[in-house]
């Protein structure tokens, strides 16, 4: 038997922890016919596709699924509507998510935690799905703590969560980065001049490495590794300079510094004229790419599959290259970075 919790009677949530039931026999594991589906955090390419597969291969499987819209915060005012499979049809190719999304404040609070939990109460929701990053995870794996199972999908362009080696959209941003770099290196290479690029990736440098890599750029400063602008940006582009380079690329996560200051200080030290760039939020729009509707859609398949088995307070994962799924509280525990040597091996294409 669950504990009740009301406004009166707040949860101390930091010390509970969210049900595992790997460990149960199937009949003795909660049994799952209705569930409620969010998306949450910046939005990421391949969110639509994300839904659209859970809503589908659930309402095949007998759960029916309730659209919440935007976030947590729609939970929270009990924005409920339920979805039907001919309802997500045109939405596999569609970047964004249709059913909108959030940064809620409301769910760092028991309060908010509560009355999220009883709103799904309300609707007949017996477990949430939510698509997010882990700052959404972390809202996710709250409600489960007081008794509200859930499963959490990687949908963020920042593939900065610990328990998966991939997030949903990271392919289209990263793609998308590329693009837009390929453009900036004509104007560099007519104008002789040093482009400066700040991609996005909150504190993590996924993308500015992958992207640094496939656009050829001299210099990649990522939030991972401390750099010295003399030795690492200076240093580098004078030597290219040096051996006959007539114009140069670096790319700047944001965790990692400013591309304004990073220009200025180039152009300074080097009288090379620099450009920045920063390309923002771009990232975030447009058409999946083929690998994150594919990881979408199996990784929506393989959701459902733990809700069928009532395998719950499970993140949907990649690791070694299969899907699974790993324990909420355990996921939420592991720690990710980018070993020195990957930056190092990027340095040794110039
Ligand atoms: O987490 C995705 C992300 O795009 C980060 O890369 C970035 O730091 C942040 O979201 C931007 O957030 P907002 O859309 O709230 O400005």
């Amino acid at each position: 038997m669950t504990q009740e919790y009301s406004t009166d009677n707040l949860p101390d949530i930091k010390n509970l922890r969210a049900p595992n039931f790997e460990s149960l026999a199937e009949d003795q594991r909660p049994k799952v016919k209705s569930i409620g589906i969010l998306t949450s955090g910046g939005d990421a390419p391949g969110m639509n596709a994300t839904i659209r597969a859970v809503v589908r291969v659930a309402i095949k499987n007998g759960i029916r699924v309730f659209g919440i819209t935007r976030g947590f915060h729609g939970l929270w005012k009990g924005e409920f509507d339920e979805i039907t499979t001919r309802q997500v049809s045109e939405t596999l190719q569609r970047g964004g998510t249709f059913l909108m999304t959030a940064r809620s404040k409301t769910f760092e609070t028991p309060e908010g935690v509560v009355k999220g939990s009883k709103m799904c109460k309300v609707f007949g929701v017996e477990a949430l799905v939510v698509i997010g990053g882990d700052g959404s995870f972390k809202g996710a794996r709250d409600l489960a703590r007081i008794g509200l199972p859930v499963i959490c999908l990687p949908g963020t362009i920042d593939n900065d969560i610990a328990s998966t080696e991939y997030t949903i959209g990271y392919d289209t941003a990263m793609n998308t980065a590329m693009e837009a770099i390929d453009k900036l290196r004509d104007t560099a290479s007519s104008h002789e001049r040093c482009s400066v690029i700040e991609v996005m990736g909150r504190r993590a440098g996924y993308i500015a490495l992958n992207v640094g890599i496939a656009t050829g750029a001299e210099v990649v400063l990522i939030p991972e590794h401390e750099y010295d602008v003399d030795r690492d940006v200076i240093r580098t582009i004078l030597d290219g300079r040096n051996m006959g380079k007539r114009h140069y690329i670096v790319i700047v996560a944001e965790g990692a510094g400013k591309a304004t200051d990073i220009a200025e200080q180039i152009e300074k030290a080097t009288g090379i004229e620099s450009r920045p760039t920063i390309l923002g939020h771009l990232q975030r729009g447009g058409s999946p790419t083929l690998r994150d509707r594919a990881m979408a859609s199996l990784m929506g398949i393989h959701a459902v599959e733990c809700i069928s088995k009532g395998l719950l307070n499970r993140i949907i994962v990649l690791q070694h290259g299969a899907i699974a799924d790993v324990d909420i509280e355990e996921g939420l525990e592991m720690k990710k970075t980018i070993p020195e040597i990957d930056l190092q091996r990027a340095g040794l294409l110039n």
